[in-house]
C-alpha cells in the first residue's frame, strides 16, 4: 500500500486527535512540487551513476543543475520523462509517481514535460516548420490549420517567425537550438527540461537563449530544469541551483547561497578550477 506523504516526503502519520494538529500553512496545496525526486539510484552495467538523488522543483521555478561531465546530469533528465527507468527511488511529476506506468498512462505525463535534448537533434530532411510540428503529429493531431497556427505561435515565441520553410542545414547553430526549443514547447508543456541548451554557442546567442528560458517562465509559468556548464547562465536563469557530485545532490540552494558557500569544492567548480578533482574522482 502507498504510504501518504507530505510535501517534504515525510510519511503522513496518523494522530489520535485532529484538533491537536497545528494549522496547515495556507499555501500548502499550491506549493506542491512540480517535480519530486526521492532516493533515485541508477546503475548502468556495473557503474553506479546516480546514488540517491533527492530533488524538488516547485511549480514555476527554474532549477539549474551543474556538475562535472559524465556525472549523470543527462541520465537524471531522462529519468524525469520516463526514458530511463531507475534502479531505485521514486519520481513524481505534478504529484503523480511515474514509475511502473504503462506507456499509455505515461503519455499524458510526458505531454506535461518537454525536453530539449543535448545537441538539439533536429531532423535534417524536414523543414523548420515540419520539425516543430512533429510532436503534434506524433500526438495524433491531423488538423492542418491548427498545426499551422500552433507552429506559427511557437516560432514567434522563439523569434523565428518567417523561417519555417528553411532546412536545418541552412540556419545557424543558435537558430537550430531555438527551433528545437519551439519543438519542445509546441505541446504547451508545463515543464521544460533543457540539456545544455547553450553548449557550443557564442556569448551573445547564449544570452538570447537564456532570455528565452526566462521569458517562457514569465509568460507561461513554465517550470524549468536547465543543465548547463555556463556559470553566467547559471546566475542569469536560476531560481535554485543543484550541484550534482558523485551521484548525489551535493548542494541545493539559491544562487546567493551558492555564491556564499564556504565549500571549497563548490568554489573550485564556480571558478572553473581543477584542483583536487583528478585525485578525487578521475574522469568518468
Ligand atoms: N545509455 C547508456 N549506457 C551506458 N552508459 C551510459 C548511458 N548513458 C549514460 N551512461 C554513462 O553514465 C554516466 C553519466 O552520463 P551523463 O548523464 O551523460 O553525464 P553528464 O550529462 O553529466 O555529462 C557516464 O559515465 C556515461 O558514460
Ligand atoms: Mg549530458
Amino acid at each position: 500500500m502507498e504510504i501518504p506523504r507530505t510535501m517534504t516526503g515525510a510519511p503522513v502519520l496518523e494522530t489520535p486527535s485532529a484538533s491537536q494538529q497545528p494549522p496547515l500553512p495556507a499555501a500548502s496545496a499550491a506549493a506542491a512540487p512540480m517535480i519530486a525526486v526521492r532516493g533515485l539510484t541508477k546503475i548502468i552495467g556495473n557503474q553506479e551513476i546516480l546514488r540517491g538523488v533527492d530533488l524538488e522543483v516547485a511549480a514555476g521555478e527554474t532549477l539549474v543543475i551543474i556538475g562535472r561531465s559524465g556525472g549523470g546530469k543527462s541520465v537524471l533528465l531522462k529519468h524525469l520523462i520516463g526514458l530511463l527507468l531507475p534502479t531505485g527511488g521514486d519520481i513524481r511529476i505534478d504529484g503523480q509517481s511515474i514509475l511502473g506506468l504503462s506507456e499509455r498512462r505515461l503519455a499524458p505525463i510526458r505531454k506535461k514535460v518537454g525536453i530539449l535534448f543535448q545537441g538539439g537533434a533536429l531532423f535534417d530532411s524536414m523543414t523548420v516548420e515540419q520539425n516543430v510540428a512533429f510532436p503534434l503529429r506524433e500526438a495524433g493531431e491531423r488538423d492542418v490549420k491548427k498545426i499551422r497556427a500552433q507552429v506559427a505561435e511557437a516560432l514567434e515565441v522563439v523569434e523565428l517567425a518567417g523561417h519555417g520553410h528553411k532546412l536545418p542545414d541552412s540556419i545557424s547553430g543558435g537558430m537550430r537550438k531555438r527551433v528545437a526549443l519551439a519543438r519542445a514547447i509546441i505541446t504547451r508543456p508545463r515543464c521544460i527540461l533543457y540539456d545544455e541548451p547553450t553548449a557550443g554557442l557564442d556569448p551573445v546567442v547564449t544570452d538570447s537563449i537564456d532570455r528565452l528560458i526566462r521569458r517562457l517562465q514569465k509568460r507561461f509559468g513554465v517550470t524549468s530544469v536547465v543543465v548547463t556548464h555556463d556559470m553566467k547562465s547559471v546566475f542569469d536563469v536560476a531560481d535554485k541551483v543543484a550541484y550534482l557530485r558523485q551521484g548525489r545532490v551535493h548542494f541545493h540552494g539559491t544562487t546567493d547561497e551558492l555564491r556564499a558557500s564556504a565549500d571549497p569544492d563548490i568554489h573550485d567548480f564556480i571558478a572553473g578550477r581543477s584542483s583536487g578533482i583528478v585525485a578525487d574522482e578521475g574522469e568518468n
